[in-house]
């Protein structure tokens, strides 16, 4: 397209605008660089927020890196020192250990002692620890959130199926795989699965439960384990607190023989966070739903608050394209998917 001498004159003025900006001591973006880590690359979902971290990153003109922290909190610590020694503005940290409030609180501080921004992502640092330093802040879920859409998948597809009670007793008898043990994200969608299967209108019984650490091979043997403990003929439903376990625990139906389209031998099984692989089950109808954990506004909005907070500017809606509330959390919305909607996420 020509341009007018009216667009020539706004760049020319935007350039002085630009430059003022600069003189001010405001960071340009190409000399931003920001360092990640992630708990460990080898984690499917992360993996897809990793993936949208860069493509953010990309469009904003910054520089990021991306470290995998190898599932070794000592790792990970000293690659947060290595960010902070080679300059790095901001922060990005999915903690390796998020149970411990000690971890956050020291990465935290190596932050301070440089001045530099903390985004903590997907896994929540303790309340008190986010408080005690400005320029830290959280973008993750509500979990509790994701654990009521996770059982309702449950509740909609007895209810729709009396036949899914198989021995007639009007209770729900399902296993439950956990995801890593003492996590927040684990032990709410655990607590709120079960609650809003009773929220539905159901008497449970809990036959097995165990952690299977977000892991789809561990998911596998857990399966495997119930199926030997407490019988295939008993199993009702299987509730997982994410999809890369329900899809082990799917590997080890089809084993038995079931989840292959006889629908005598089918048992719903649900997950957490519309992988692609997770999708792909939903198509073959193996997996009956899911519920999206949003891997792209997650790392876009990573990526967002570090790069403002890297160049000065505020953390807000105006920044981060997401609600910031409390001045430092950003809360991305989850989804319920069922047979219905998840063609329009592949
Ligand atoms: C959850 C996600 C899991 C796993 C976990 C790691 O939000 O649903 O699949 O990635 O984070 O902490
Ligand atoms: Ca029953």
């Amino acid at each position: 397209m020509k341009m007018k001498w009216r667009d020539g004159l706004f760049s020319a003025a935007g350039l002085l605008v630009f430059c003022a900006f600069c003189a001010a001591g405001a960071t340009m973006a190409s000399d931003v660089l920001v360092g990640a880590c992630i708990y460990k690359f080898d984690d499917t979902f992360m993996k897809g927020v990793r993936r949208n971290m860069v493509s953010e990153m990309k469009k904003l003109g910054g520089e990021l890196e991306v470290a995998d922290s190898q599932n070794q909190q000592p790792v990970q610590d000293g690659q947060v020192g290595a960010f902070i020694n080679k300059g790095a503005k901001a922060l990005i940290v999915n903690l390796v250990n998020p149970v411990d409030r000690a971890v956050a609180a020291s990465l935290l501080e190596k932050a301070r002692a440089a001045n530099l921004p903390i985004v903590f992502l997907n896994r929540e640092p303790d309340a008190e620890v986010m408080k005690s330093y400005d320029k830290a802040c959280y973008v993750g879920t509500h979990a509790e959130e994701s654990g009521r859409l996770l059982g309702e998948l449950i509740v909609d597809y007895f209810k729709g199926h009396p036949e899914a009670d198989r021995n007639g007793d009007g209770k729900i008898q399902y296993v439950m795989l956990r995801g890593g043990e003492g996590q927040q994200d684990a032990i709410l969608r655990t607590e709120f699965s079960v609650k809003a299967m009773k929220d539905g209108g159901f008497e449970v019984e809990e036959l097995a439960s165990e952690t299977a650490n977000w892991d789809k091979a561990q998911g596998a043997e857990r399966m495997k384990g119930f199926i030997a403990s407490v019988g295939l003929d008993r199993i009702e439903a299987v509730v997982a607190n994410n999809d890369s376990m329900a899809l082990g625990a799917i590997a080890a139906l089809k084993a038995e023989g079931y989840n292959l389209g006889d629908a005598a031998k089918y048992i719903p099984v649900v997950g957490v966070d519309a992988t692609a692989p997770a999708l792909e089950a939903m198509g073959q109808g193996t997996l009956l739903g899911t519920v999206l954990n949003d891997a792209r506004s997650q790392g876009a909005a990573a990526v967002r608050a570090a790069f403002a907070a890297a160049q000065g500017r505020a953390i807000d809606k105006e920044t981060v394209g997401y609600e910031v509330t409390d001045g430092k959390y950003i809360w991305i919305p989850y989804m319920k998917v069922t047979t219905e909607n998840f063609k329009r996420l592949m």
